[in-house]
């Protein structure tokens, strides 16, 4: 079992694991592996997979390493982001990757842990850095940016229609120190008949100001990039995306990797058009978890994965 402290239920277990146990022989890397909940049941219903596990978060890492303790050779973890994928692999793998699985965002144990600073229902440091050893935190990002770009992450990354009114709030109130003082920044912007609705006043900027702390989208950018060329034939890459703007990226990345889509070839397109289809997709639409599974678990609501197949 996962160790009490670190309880992750996985999203879209059953989903994940149809498509994982549909690939050849070889190793899967799991990107994200947290608490392992998918890694477990993937070695359990595959005796002849590897799993390859990767975390930026040393708790993780830890709670990931006892968990698949079981499994022996068969799983090794490793204290990594998943944006220098491919260097990773190289040093930690031999023989054919036939999977690699990216469960975006943070886990429920680094959302309840109160010291991180990831909850506005706590008073904590503003931190909300996933891999504690290095990086910004989030009391760097709120006391020196300026507002233009406090206004665009927030609006941006958290979708808050009152991102600038949150960024002129946060400047005059600095320098901000608990996750408190961000929480009544946001109240005091908002305008109260606003503030009553739509779940917590605070919760679209704190996801904004967590995905700019971890460089969120920029570290997907790059690990899918690399992924596709580390798949052996009839590999799959597996996303499970828990924002639009990251649902975007995975959507564009697939359809540009399978030769489709018509902004194909557009030279004002940063995306080069790929000679010969890389992939086939998998899944044409995202597939959304079932009603059970939202009502058993709130947090799998938002959940899009994406499944993309690599060709010969
Ligand atoms: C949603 S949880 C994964 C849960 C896991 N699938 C399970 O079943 O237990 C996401 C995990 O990915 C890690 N993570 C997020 N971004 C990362 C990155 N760029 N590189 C490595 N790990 C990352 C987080 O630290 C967190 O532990």
């Amino acid at each position: 079992m996962v160790s009490e402290e670190f309880e992750h239920r996985p999203v879209m277990a059953r989903e994940v694991i149809a498509h994982l146990v549909e690939v050849p022989e070889g190793t899967v890397v799991d990107c994200t592996i947290g608490g392992a909940g998918h890694s477990r049941l993937l070695l359990a219903a595959r005796p002849d997979l590897r799993v390859l596990g990767i975390d930026r978060d040393l708790i993780a890492v830890a709670a990931a390493r006892a968990a698949l303790a079981e499994f022996g050779e068969r799983a090794s973890v490793v204290h990594a982001g998943f944006a220098d994928l491919a260097e990773t692999v190289r040093r930690e793998t031999e023989g054919d990757i036939v999977g690699i699985l990216f469960d975006l965002g943070v886990s429920s144990p680094q959302l309840d842990k109160r010291e991180r600073g990831f909850s506005y229902w706590d008073q904590a440091p503003l931190d909300m850095r996933m891999d504690s050893s290095q990086g910004i935190t989030a009391a760097d990002v709120l006391n020196t940016y300026d507002e233009s770009d406090l206004t665009s992450i927030i609006s941006s990354y958290g979708e808050e229609r009152f991102a600038s009114r949150i960024a002129r709030e946060v400047i005059a109130r600095r320098p901000l120190v608990t996750t408190g003082d961000l929480v009544d920044a946001i109240k005091a912007a908002i305008p109260a008949p606003a503030r009553r609705k739509g779940g917590h006043p605070a919760r679209r900027t704190f996801q904004a100001i967590r995905m700019e702390v971890n460089r969120e989208l920029q570290q997907l950018d790059s690990g899918l990039d690399e992924s596709v060329h580390l798949l052996a034939p009839r590999g799959r890459v597996l996303v499970l995306a828990y924002h639009s703007l990251e649902d975007r990226m995975v959507k564009q990345r697939f359809n540009n990797w399978a030769g489709r889509g018509p902004k194909l070839g557009r030279p004002d397109l940063p995306v080069a058009p790929l000679e010969a289809p890389l992939v086939r997709l998998v899944t044409r639409k995202p597939e959304r978890p079932s009603e059970i599974e939202v009502e058993e678990n709130p947090r799998a609501s938002s959940a899009l994965l994406r499944v993309a197949e690599r060709l010969a």
